[in-house]
């Protein structure tokens, strides 16, 4: 069963092929020095360079995994959520390939993907507790099997890696700021400064990052940017105490198996090291995916594909319509 998944849905293109649960390959073309003078992604140029990419993609991931066009199997596409051109690229490509190849079409959401990763891994168990961090979204899922996603709690206004992208935006770091902000904690100090963590109220499973955002730009403006380092920490230490109280409250209140984590932001050392805590604290198994597959990627699509033919889901017609949000 040969698998090929495409994402697009923000600012990668990415092409993914899966084979019994091996992945033949995962290419992924980032845009970042396309987006990273401007601060942030530019929904127009995101998706004119998918379109200059996603072929010339393609055409590499078969030469790469050794196989020949005709032996696909299946065609997984990211349909939501995301950036309306840019899926659009994404979705138009899938259902000319599948078209072309006569075979079936999946349309997939791009959450559950991230998720997904996770799912080549045999020792993960359901009921699981999803959680993607990522520049778009910070939602928790209670997953019941692979193919079956409920949102229990999500942020209210920005995502996780948004802020950690705001916050080095006002520090001058690069763009997307999440890495920036992580190598200069590493030689800062968390305890110097004492940023908000919003937990809303007692039992809420939300998420609030625009008060801590606010919070480190007041601290720009009284203190200027003198001791860039400290604030790098102690705004992940905020970001890290957010996260974490949030997901015991999930495992407190869902009988799980296993923790999920997905996304950009799960990429960052200091983050991983406090769900491994967790995990030791709570006795509950942590899966994160390898740092190639945290990102935005075709595999992740390809594996989730997978789960839905395994599941005996139906494949789409050959038209997917395109949900942004
Ligand atoms: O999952 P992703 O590639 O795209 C979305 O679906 O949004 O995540 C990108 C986000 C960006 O906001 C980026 O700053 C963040 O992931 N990120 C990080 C790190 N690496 C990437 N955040 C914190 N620490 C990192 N090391
Ligand atoms: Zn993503």
């Amino acid at each position: 069963m040969i698998i090929v998944g495409i994402e697009t849905s923000c600012d990668e293109t990415g092409i993914g092929i899966l084979t019994d649960n091996i992945i033949l390959c995962n290419i992924i073309a980032t845009q970042e020095n396309i987006h990273s003078v401007y601060g942030g992604v530019v929904p127009e140029l995101a998706s004119r360079a998918h379109t200059e990419r996603i072929d010339i993609l393609f055409n590499k991931a078969i030469r790469e995994s050794g196989i020949k066009i005709s032996d696909i199997d299946y065609i997984g596409v990211t349909n939501t959520p995301g950036l309306k051109g840019s899926l659009l690229v994404g979705v138009s490509f899938a259902v000319g390939l599948a078209y072309s190849l006569r075979k079936p079409l999946y349309k997939v959401n791009h959450l559950y993907s991230h998720i997904a990763s996770n799912f080549l891994n045999p020792e993960v168990k359901f009921p699981a507790l999803g959680f993607v961090v990522s520049g778009g979204h910070t939602t928790f899922f209670y997953i019941k099997n692979p193919v079956s996603f409920n949102v229990v709690g999500r942020t209210l206004d920005d995502a996780c890696g948004e802020t950690f992208d705001k916050v080095a935006r006002m520090l001058n770091l690069g763009f997307p700021g999440g890495p920036y902000i992580e190598k200069m904690a590493e030689k800062g100090d968390e305890t110097k400064i004492k940023f908000p963590v919003t937990l809303l109220d007692k039992t809420s499973l939300d998420f609030s990052f625009s008060g801590l955002k606010t919070a480190v730009l007041y601290y720009i403006k009284k203190n200027g940017l003198k001791n860039i380092q400290d604030i790098c920490a102690s705004f992940q230490k905020a970001v890290g105490d957010t996260l974490i109280e949030k997901t015991s409250r999930c495992i407190e209140r869902y009988r799980v198996k296993s923790l999920l984590l997905g996304g950009g932001v799960v990429q960052n050392g200091y983050i991983r090291k406090r769900f491994q805590e967790l995990s030791d604290k709570r006795g509950i198994n942590l899966f994160i995916p390898d740092r190639n597959l945290c990102l935005d990627n075709g595999a992740m699509v390809a594996i989730m594909t997978s789960f839905l033919i395994r599941h005996s889901v139906s494949p789409s017609e050959n038209i997917i319509e395109v949900i942004p949000t």
